[in-house]
């Protein structure tokens, strides 16, 4: 049977669901283990994973897809049984990280390009053959008084819209990644400039490098104040405005828009999802491809230790149960605290 791009495309934001991001590498998921105490090995890595994905109810009800890490698309877990065919088992999608990560960009201080394009055709069947049917690239993009430069913004859509023609050719859908951070003092107006002008750079170059948008999902962030920013905007203001912004820049013949967390609480990343979805009609479907916020609480119950699994298991069930709500903009606080 001929797997058509659209249906992936499609599935990855089914209602009620959404991506478990776990593709940190492996300096990020040190950094992740370091912060409770836990060894990052090879075998830890898996063992954590592992119990993630065999979170059976959560990952059948609630996750369309997983995006997987170089190293965990060839693992098995402890019995033998690859990784892979877990999440398949559930009913979930094996998703790819491709990009090298960002690096300096040359003549721009401060600024930053995504590597990754020499060998990716070659590297995209080898992905395709390990049962990958989408992948992501991150285009990182920071925020002060002097940048990002327009450089900056058209060097890393040029790069993702390079990376997703590729990803169609071998048969991947493509998730595009332009990360505006939220890191800095800046406020939520600042934040939405920046993200309508890399968006607006990044459709353009889809366009001119021929990328088909009904076979592609965006992950961007949500149109919100600086973590630092004195006056930090409320829910139905991050709501509004994120709408609004993606209205202006997002073709409606994009299926999908899973937004990333990027260090938003738990909570907020759940509570600004639902809110889009419950007050805004709009034409593409809206969902999440968190990492930290479904990861940051099933992290802290694990704790490295193997007797935690359970709980772990019921910490993650439960963010991702929030987030499937969220997906449909059915969440609400109290019942955030009732099935706690
Ligand atoms: P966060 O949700 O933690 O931002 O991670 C999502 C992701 O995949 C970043 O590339």
């Amino acid at each position: 049977m001929t797997e058509r791009l659209e249906d992936i495309a499609q599935a990855m934001v089914a209602p009620g669901k959404g991506i478990l991001a776990a593709d940190e590498s492996t300096g990020t998921i040190k950094k992740r283990f370091d912060s409770i105490g836990a060894e990052s090995t090879e075998d830890n890595r898996r063992d954590y994973r592992e119990m993630l994905f065999r979170t059976t109810n959560a990952m059948e009800t609630c996750i369309s897809g997983v995006i997987l890490y170089d190293e965990t698309i060839r693992q098995k877990a402890a019995d033998g049984t690859p990784l892979v065919d877990l999440i398949k088992a559930a009913g979930a999608i094996p998703g790819i990280k491709v990009d090298a990560g960002a690096k300096e960009l040359a003549g721009a201080p401060g600024e930053k390009v995504t590597e990754g394009l020499d060998g990716l055709r070659e590297r995209l069947n080898e992905y395709h053959g390990l049962g990958a049917r989408f992948a992501k690239w991150r285009a990182v993009i920071d925020i002060n008084d002097d940048i990002p430069s327009d450089y900056c913004l058209r060097a890393n859509a040029h790069a993702l819209a390079r990376y997703a023609a590729l990803c169609q050719e071998a048969g991947i859908v493509p998730i595009v990644e332009p990360e505006v951070l939220m890191d800095g003092n800046h406020d939520i107006n600042r934040c939405w400039q920046v993200t309508e002008a890399a968006l607006n750079a990044l459709f353009d170059e889809m366009y001119a490098q021929r990328v088909v948008l009904e076979q592609a999902i965006l992950k961007p962030n949500m149109v919100i104040s600086g973590k630092k920013c004195a006056t930090r905007a409320g829910v139905d203001e991050v709501a509004e405005m994120t709408v609004r912004c993606l209205k202006r820049t997002v073709p409606s013949a994009i299926p999908g828009i899973a937004f990333l967390s990027g260090g938003q609480s738990d909570e907020e990343a759940t509570a600004h999802l639902s809110a889009m979805n419950a007050a805004y009609d709009v034409a593409w479907k809206l969902s999440f491809s968190y990492g930290r916020a479904l990861q940051a609480a099933p992290l802290q119950a694990w704790g490295g230790k193997s007797e935690n699994a359970a709980d772990a298991q019921a910490a993650f069930a439960h963010r991702a149960r929030m987030n499937s709500l969220a997906a449909t903009g059915k969440w609400s606080v109290d019942l955030e605290q009732s099935s706690a």
